[in-house]
């Protein structure tokens, strides 16, 4: 069975897709097969789903778009008000059979959420809920930026409630004017009981060694 990792995020927009591609590349330079994965997405344009074109130019087997992303939504819109306009029903059972597909496949799956941890993805569940089906490791990527301490610290207590284990967390440089970053930084590595994985600096990526060394020490 492969490894797998969940990656959530503080926000929609702050690198969930950026992280996971820079993970699946480390991995692949380690040697490993590697799919990435994006249960659902919402959000077309010109016939293509940006986060799905990524997560296949990242990955080294070759899956079908199906696969790999079994819900694909046209409007930019929350998954669940997406999948509603479409008269569809986003079911966990179905995401999971992918992954579990998937899995035979490559030795390690990164399975990217939708927007932030407890975003609805039907009248019932959650993105915390896709998470525990999935029985995942989770990989919080935080977006650098005023306010996100909150964000951050937040998600932890939700993935920490849904039982979940956080393996580790990514502190992603997507606002080059932010001020007191390395303060910021410390003050979650202080407060959150998982290691940081990485650094991404903006434009740049985070060592690949460390970011796969510190995942596999857990
Ligand atoms: N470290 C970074 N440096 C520069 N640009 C980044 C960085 N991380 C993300 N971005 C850019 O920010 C945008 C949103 O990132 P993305 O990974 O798509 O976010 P998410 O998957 O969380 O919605 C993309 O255009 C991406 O290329
Ligand atoms: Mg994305």
């Amino acid at each position: 069975m492969a490894a797998g990792y969940f990656i959530t995020g503080t926000d929609t927009g702050i690198g969930k897709t950026y992280v996971s591609c820079a993970l699946l590349r480390a991995f692949a330079a380690h040697g490993e097969t590697v799919v990435g994965m994006k249960p659902v997405a919402a959000g077309c344009e010109n016939g293509k789903w940006e986060d799905v074109e990524k997560l296949v130019a990242a990955s080294n087997i070759n899956v079908s778009r199906q696969q790999l992303n079994p819900y694909a939504l046209n409007p930019s819109l929350a998954p669940h008000i997406a999948a509603e306009q479409a008269g569809i029903e986003i079911d966990l059972t179905v995401i999971h059979h992918a992954y579990l597909d998937l899995s035979c496949h490559a030795e390690v799956v990164i399975v990217e959420g939708v927007g932030g941890f407890l975003v609805p993805l039907n009248a019932q569940q959650d993105g915390a809920d896709l998470a525990r089906i999935l029985d995942l490791p989770v990989i919080l990527v935080v977006g650098m930026r005023l306010g996100c301490l909150n964000h951050a610290l937040l998600s932890v207590k939700a993935i920490q409630a849904a039982g979940l284990s956080l393996a580790g967390w990514v502190a992603n440089c997507i606002d080059p004017q932010m001020r007191a970053l390395e303060e910021n930084i410390n003050a979650l590595v202080q407060r959150i009981d998982s290691p940081l994985l990485g650094v991404f600096p903006f434009g740049g990526r985070a060592d690949y060694d460390q970011l796969i060394s510190k995942l596999q020490n857990n």
